[in-house]
């Protein structure tokens, strides 16, 4: 239905997605008639596993850092303060054209200049398009996105044109140009679909880029938010983004993304602006046959809903502070996914409900065994001294990726850009939130809820992944001064 109301999936094409039934995994289901080429779900999740992770990521990071960093060098803001009228469209206007480029090629947005103010368009009226509201009440979002699916197609002819010249560049600047390794194989997957017409094609792209860009925008916003709020926090940040950089061939220094992503505070601040903010509904169904999902019997090609924001907000799972109750589940604590060695208190989960979920397993009839075992790895254990970021016994509880077999195979590109992105504009900038300045005294304890702070989500995206701010915050910025 999603793809059919707002990405605007022709009748051909939304059969073709609705009759796949083989399933997301390498092995289709043994009862499904559906052709290899054709297990579309299963396509789509494993070329976005496959290159939006390990020598793929990299790459991508890479360009990343670099488009993102001349970005902010370009933007015409100097060492005094200057007004914004809005903070989110300022992360809005930096980051999107940023990750455009790089999933998509600089080819892209040079040939659709306005493709940043009719997506925006269209994303305001989204909610709109899922219930289905007619064009006529919601002509704005509508028109947005034929101008958008436009965008795309005249990208593809473009590139179809392309296709005949006799000295191709060579991998990394195909990727520069026309787009990443990710794309570029999804494009071929979905071409041998033979249902799938560019029509279709574009507006799968068009949900590719909604995904790849809503929930990292929102998220960096909020955690430059609470930079804004939290000084110690900042210098505490800096202080890791510090330790992580490295030094280029012609001495500029750049930041080693793998030793930024294994810093503790900046990853367990990261986890917690994903906990706070997060409000996905995470649909899933059996097509095969009934099941049992703890002790309920779920009838085959039934949805179920499960929401990310219940979890999320468990008052008997999260710790709540080494002195209970001081950082309630609704506030924002920086150091909730931290461990400190020696204090037994000091864990994201509180410690009867870490003890209870040890000895209570979860049936393994679950649907959605929710499974965050990808992330036990990214661990980091500093030292000695030093806390040590976990998300060890998480899972079913902090699913802001979802979970199980369509857990969102960005995960890794998200966390790496956010944790980039929060790096350098932090770095570069320094904000001062103008609606909050009046509650500067509140501002002084650091456990207040977004509502204690006069900045509530917008509800209307609720269950769409990280929820954007109600309203437009003002702030003030300036650029840092450079330390010697
Ligand atoms: C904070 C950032 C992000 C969040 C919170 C997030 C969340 C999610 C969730 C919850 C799902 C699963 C939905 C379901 O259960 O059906 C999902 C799927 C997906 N995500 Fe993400 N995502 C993020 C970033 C990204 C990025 C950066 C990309 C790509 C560059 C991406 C690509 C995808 C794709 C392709 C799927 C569909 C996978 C499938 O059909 O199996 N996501 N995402």
């Amino acid at each position: 239905m999603g793809m059919r109301n707002i990405l605007k999936l022709g009748p051909i094409g939304a059969s073709f997605c609705e009759s796949d039934d083989s399933g997301r995994g390498p092995r289709p289901h043994p009862r499904s008639q559906v052709e290899p080429e054709d297990r579309l779900w299963f396509h789509t999740h494993n070329t976005a596993a496959t290159f939006l992770s390990g020598i793929h990521l990299k790459a991508i990071l890479k360009t990343f850092q670099t488009n993102l960093r001349t970005r902010i060098e370009a933007l015409r803001i100097d060492r005094r303060w200057d007004e914004i009228p809005d903070l989110y469209q300022f992360i809005y206007k930096t980051l999107f054209p940023t990750q455009v480029e790089v999933l998509f090629g600089t080819s892209f947005l040079a040939l659709n200049p306005n493709f940043l103010q009719d997506f925006r368009d269209f994303h305001k009226g989204l909610v709109y398009l899922l219930r289905g509201y007619p064009s006529w009440l919601v002509p704005t979002a509508c028109s947005a996105r034929e101008r958008c699916l436009g965008s795309i197609k005249r990208w593809h002819l473009f590139l179809k044109e392309q296709e005949g010249n006799e000295n191709p560049p060579r991998d990394e600047e195909r990727s520069r140009l026309y787009g990443s390794r990710y794309i570029r194989t999804l494009q071929k997957k979905y071409g041998r679909m033979k249902p799938l017409d560019l029509d279709a094609v574009a507006s799968s792209e068009l949900g590719v880029i909604w995904a790849a860009n809503s929930n990292i925008i929102t998220a960096t916003f909020w955690y430059i938010i609470e930079l804004a709020k939290d000084p110690r926090l900042l210098s505490r940040i800096h202080a890791e983004v510090g330790a992580s950089l490295s030094q280029t061939n012609d001495s500029r220094s750049t930041i080693d993304t793998d030793r930024l992503c294994t810093r503790p505070f900046i990853q367990s601040a990261y986890a917690e602006v994903l906990r706070l903010h997060t409000y996905n509904f995470l649909l899933t169904t059996s097509e095969h046959s009934d099941f049992n999902f703890r002790g309920w019997k779920i009838p085959k090609d039934q949805m179920v809903g499960i929401s990310s924001h219940t979890a999320h907000m468990d008052n008997k799972a999260w710790n709540t502070g080494l002195v209970d109750g001081k950082a309630p589940v609704e506030t924002f604590w920086a150091e909730r996914f931290l461990i400190y060695e020696g204090s037994a208190r000091s864990k994201p989960l509180k410690m009867e409900h870490f003890k209870r979920r040890n000895t209570q397993r979860h049936s393994t009839h679950d649907l959605h065994s929710f499974s965050n075992s990808s992330f036990a790895s990214e661990e980091n254990y500093s030292s000695e001294e030093s806390p040590r970021f976990c998300l060890d016994e998480l899972s079913g509880i902090w699913i802001p990726f979802g979970g199980g077999y369509s857990l969102c195979p960005g995960r890794h590109v998200a966390k790496a850009e956010i944790l980039l992105a929060v790096a350098l504009v932090s770095t570069a900038f320094e904000f001062e939130v103008l609606d909050q300045l009046s509650l500067k005294d509140r501002f002084m304890s650091r456990f207040v809820s977004i509502k204690d702070k006069g900045l509530q989500h917008d509800m209307r995206y609720f269950g769409m992944g990280v929820l954007p701010p109600k309203d437009k915050v003002a702030a003030r910025i300036r650029r840092r001064v450079e330390r010697d």
